[in-house]
């Protein structure tokens, strides 16, 4: 099955009680038992819900995994993830993280006693030599938010393999739709469905892909011992949301690219950030594991007051802190989502004061090149 038949057909998206074309609301936190040693199937929504279980199947189907788990954020789908660290383990991540993870990890495990090693996550020798005799897990971004930086997947799954380590990879900005990573040898792969995969910025969820049934019963236990569990109105927003995510992929790469070269050639635009341009660091590497450049790109301008301008005055896209929705997103890294680390940590990994990132949209891209560089000068 290819694709966007996939994302209509490949996972359960009819009603089996009563043949409902879209799966139904089952907005009930508790199922009544006709006797008391057995239940359908479902008891209690925290536990499961045959809505939040259908997005589980569809992304287990979209990631190509045998098991599927839905939360209530991304943030919750990592937090889950990680909380398969303990006491005296240690974790080693790339430098350029989303900002909520990097908060996790730096105020919340070494409480845990879980030690971590930040490496620069394009140099597979950097995560080699950051391998300590009791390092549990590997957790990658790539490309990385904000600045589209690559980890090469393949490799730095198989040197975890070959140490006994797990690998959990942030699959946001790609989506399985572009990139796999369970197929690249992650064990674990993870959306922020908010983003992308509902796509229509009304949505806070996350989900977690595996192919590992001992992983998969640990995690069900953190979603439903944490409580993180997605909703089951926000569970039916993305079942609706992900069915047209095949045509919203393509129109908002498709403007992804084009503006990445049409700011490639503007003067006041002193650095691009996109993987789908030949003259990224790591295209090649990109390119090898992913099937396109993706619909998130960063630039630098050169000073405040064109950042000024840019913000007050842009006419299409919004201006807000997420990104993946069908509207473009422009957004300030530095006051948004990194704004919750340290200045000295955003300025370390090139999160500078004069840096935008934009999400792109399915608008027409004429008419966002005409607003971008109206606004840019
Ligand atoms: C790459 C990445 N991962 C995870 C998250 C967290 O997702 P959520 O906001 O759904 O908790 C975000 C949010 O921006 C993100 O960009």
């Amino acid at each position: 099955m290819k694709i966007n038949t996939k994302l209509l057909h490949g996972y359960p998206v009819i009603d089996p009680t009563t043949g409902a074309s879209s799966i139904p609301k089952y907005q009930a936190s508790t199922f009544h038992q006709t006797d008391v040693f057995h239940h359908t199937g479902y008891s209690y929504t925290r536990f499961s819900n045959p809505t939040v279980e259908a997005a589980e199947d569809c992304i287990a189907t979209l990631e190509n995994a045998q098991y599927g788990l839905a939360f209530s954020s991304g943030m919750a789908a990592i937090n889950a993830v990680l909380f398969l660290l303990s006491n005296g383990d240690h974790l080693v991540l790339g430098k350029n993280i989303y900002g909520g993870t990097f908060q996790t990890v730096t105020e919340f495990l070494d409480r845990f006693g879980v030690t971590y090693t930040f490496v620069d996550e394009s140099d597979v020798v950097a995560w080699q030599e950051a391998i300590q005799p009791n390092t549990k897990m590997f957790y990658l971004e790539s490309p990385s938010n904000p600045l589209l930086t690559i980890t090469d997947i393949q490799e730095v799954c198989s040197l975890a393999k070959k140490h006994n380590i797990l690998t959990a990879c942030d699959n946001t900005f790609m989506t399985p739709l572009s990139q796999q990573p369970l197929t690249l040898g992650a064990d674990i792969s993870i959306n922020s469905a908010t983003k992308f995969i509902n796509g229509h910025s009304d949505v806070v969820a996350g989900l977690l892909a595996t192919n590992s049934e001992s992983l998969y019963n640990t995690l069900k236990t953190h979603q439903k011992a944490l409580g993180g569990v997605l909703g089951v109105e926000d569970a039916w927003l993305l079942l609706r949301g992900v069915k047209t995510m095949g045509l919203r992929m393509q129109q908002s790469i498709k403007n992804a690219q084009t503006i990445a070269e049409f700011l490639l050639n503007k003067k006041q635009v002193t650095k691009v950030y996109y993987p789908g341009l030949s003259t990224h660091a790591h295209h090649d590497i990109h390119m090898k594991q992913a099937s396109d450049g993706g619909a998130v790109l960063s630039f630098e301008l050169e000073n405040i007051e064109q950042i000024k301008q840019l913000f007050s005055n842009c006419q299409v896209p919004i201006v807000a802190v997420s990104l993946g929705g069908v509207e473009s997103i422009l957004s300030y890294p530095w006051q948004m989502s990194h704004a919750c680390m340290p200045e000295e940590e955003r300025l370390n990994m090139g999160v500078t004061p004069t840096l935008v990132r934009l999400s792109c949209g399915i608008e027409d891209v004429e008419d966002l090149i005409e607003d971008l560089d109206k606004c840019i000068g």
